[in-house]
Order: structure tokens, then sequence, then C-alpha cells
């Protein structure tokens, strides 16, 4: 059993990553109903967070349903980490999340996300300093290094723990690598195989089939997969793997009444969450997945992707109905 401080999180995990514009809470209710064991919200920066920035307040919000959840912020000012910390607490999440992987330039160029990679010193007192200002368990999400030839994830993993991190999630790439090339999971294992280690080292990158989850677990020996893309329009991933690991076979793949049924709930949740306009345009990145595989599929699907009015969208998921309602997919 893998417990992130007090909190139970079962035998292996499944957890959703925190991925910006797509772990909001419609998303991330969806993913809970199809069995994530835990999910985290997109980063939020600390920085926003302090001048009471409308938008990064907003992804503080959480449902009951989706417990446990971890907020996930970063920066890498520690009077505006701290402060952050005492935001976030207010909102009620079972985890709070560092983020020291995000490989983007805007954000690794004031030091924060995967910037901090480069002044392992300051990852450390940061994480002990808001370890220190709060009860709630912190867990960290980090890469392997800044580049290949400064890989030390096995030292900086026993820091974060000496330091009271709960949890880490290890995206098994650098951030030079950004998202290219295959993700090395050979580091986290090391990590996790150190005797010193207790806590538990979540895998990530590329966990895209049930059978890598189950390689992640047996080959790796690691404690849960953390699971991003691979559940973007497809929150069913995390039924299958689990299926997966308990039959050994594959779970059917969901109906079409199961996918229009989730597509039509995520665009309704995104809307009640975050108006019309928004929920419309951040939904429509899921369709793709939501449908992949139907054929002849390019009109209905440019219909849902092209307008800015939910009742277009809605039809335009009405007339998929009418004319693949039955349609197999393998
Ligand atoms: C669209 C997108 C947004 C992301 N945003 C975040 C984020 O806000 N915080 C974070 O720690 N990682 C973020 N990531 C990285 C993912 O959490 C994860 O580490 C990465 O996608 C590798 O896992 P995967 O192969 O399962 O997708 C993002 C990834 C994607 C694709």
């Amino acid at each position: 059993m893998a417990k992130i401080g007090n909190i139970d999180v079962g035998e292996f995990p499944l957890l959703l990553a925190p991925m910006e514009d797509v772990s909001d809470p419609p998303f991330r209710a969806l993913c809970k109903e199809q069995g994530a064991d835990v999910v985290y919200t997109e980063f939020i920066s600390s920085e926003g967070l302090i001048r009471d920035a409308a938008k990064s307040v907003m992804k503080l919000d959480i449902y009951e349903k989706e417990r446990p959840v971890g907020i996930q912020i970063f920066g890498a000012n520690l009077e505006s980490m701290l402060q952050s910390v005492e935001i976030v607490e207010k909102s009620g999440p079972d985890i709070m999340d560092i983020n020291f992987g995000c490989p983007v330039k805007k954000v690794v160029s004031k030091g924060a996300g995967a910037g901090i990679l480069k002044d392992i010193p300051l990852m450390v007192s940061l994480t002990e300093a808001m370890v220190k200002h709060t009860n709630l368990p912190i867990t960290v999400k980090t890469r392997l290094g800044w580049d290949a030839d400064s890989i030390k994830i096995v030292e900086v993993a026993e820091r974060l723990q000496d330091v009271g991190a709960s949890a880490i999630s290890i995206h098994g790439r650098t951030r030079v690598q950004m998202y290219k090339g295959e993700a090395n999971w050979a580091p986290i294992a090391e990590v996790k195989n150190n005797p010193r280690m207790h806590i538990p080292i979540f895998g990530n990158g590329d966990v895209d089939t049930p059978e890598r989850a189950v390689e992640m677990r047996d080959k790796y020996g690691l404690d849960g997969a953390m699971i991003g893309r691979a559940s973007i329009g497809y929150p069913w991933f995390f039924k299958e793997v689990k299926h997966f690991f308990k039959t050994g076979e594959h779970l059917a793949p969901p109906t079409m009444e199961e996918r229009l049924d989730a597509a039509r709930r995520h665009l309704q949740m995104a809307i009640d969450w975050k108006g019309e306009k928004l929920g419309v345009f951040e939904t429509r990145r899921h369709y793709t997945n939501y449908f992949k595989g139907i054929p002849h599929f390019k009109d209905y699907r440019q219909k849902m992707v092209t307008s800015d009015d939910a009742a277009d969208v809605f039809a335009a998921f009405d007339e998929v109905e009418k004319e693949f309602s039955g349609y197999q997919f393998v």
C-alpha cells in the first residue's frame, strides 16, 4: 500500500498528472470516476496567487468527489511560495505539490519549474521551508536532471525525502529533452532501489498502454504511475490499466454511448465551471481522442472544434449519436 503522508492511496496507485489547461475540475472528475487514485491540478503560479490574479485563484477550485486531490504550485521565490502555501491551504486540498519539472522557457528563465534543477540547494531549501509551513503532505514533481550530464536524481530524491517530502513523481526525461525521445525509467528505478528511500516514488513519462504500466510496476519496481497524455480525451485509460492489472486482459474500449456521455458531461461541467467561451474552447482538445477511430469523422470533428457556441457542439454530439450509434470501437 502506498501512502502520501497519512493518505492511503492504494497499491500501485494511478495518478492523473498535472497538465496545464487539461487537469481542470471537470476532467479530473471524469478521471476519478474512471479509476484515477490521486488527481493533481495543473500548475498554478505562486506569484499569480499572491497577486490574487483571478486566473490563478480559479485554478484552486476543487470538488469533493475528486479527493484525494493535490494542488500544484510553481515558483522560485521563497517568500512567494510560502505565502501561496497559506492561500492554497484555504481551498482545502489533501496534498500540495511543487512543480520542479516544467521545461517551458518562460518558467525556467525565472528559475522555477525545471529551472531549479540548476540549483539543487535551492530546490531542497524551498521544499524544506514549505514542509515546515504546512501540515499538508508536500509532494514534488520533477525530472531526471537538467541535461544528460547532470542527472543526480538519486541524491536529489534522498535530500528531498530528508527535508520532509511525502512522495516524489519523476518524469523520466531531462529538461533539455523537453518531451523528445523516450522517457528513461532506469534512473527512477535507481531512486526507488536506494535502500535509504522510504517515501513513494511514482514514475512518469510515456505510460500509454496497460502493458507499460505493468512494466513500470514489475520491471522497474516503482510505487505508482503518473499518467498524463494517455488520458487526454481518454479518461477510461485508468480503468483499462486497473482491469489489466487484475485480469491480464484488455478491457473492451468504451462504447459510443459512453464516449458521448463523457463528452457531453465534460463540456457541460466545463461551461458550468469556467463559462461558455472558455469551456467550449478548452474542451476541444479532448474530442479527437473521445471519437478516435471512427471513419469519415472529419466533418463532425470540425463542427465540434470550430464553433464558439456550446449549442452547436452539443448539436454535433447529437448528430454523431444519430449517425454512428452502435459503432464498434476496436
Ligand atoms: C498539455 C500538457 C500540460 C502539462 N502541464 C503540466 C503542469 O502544469 N505541471 C506539471 O508538472 N507537468 C505538466 N505537464 C507534464 C506532465 O505532467 C507529464 O510529466 C508529461 O506529460 C509526461 O507524462 P506522459 O507521458 O504520461 O504525458 C504537462 C504536459 C502536457 C502534455
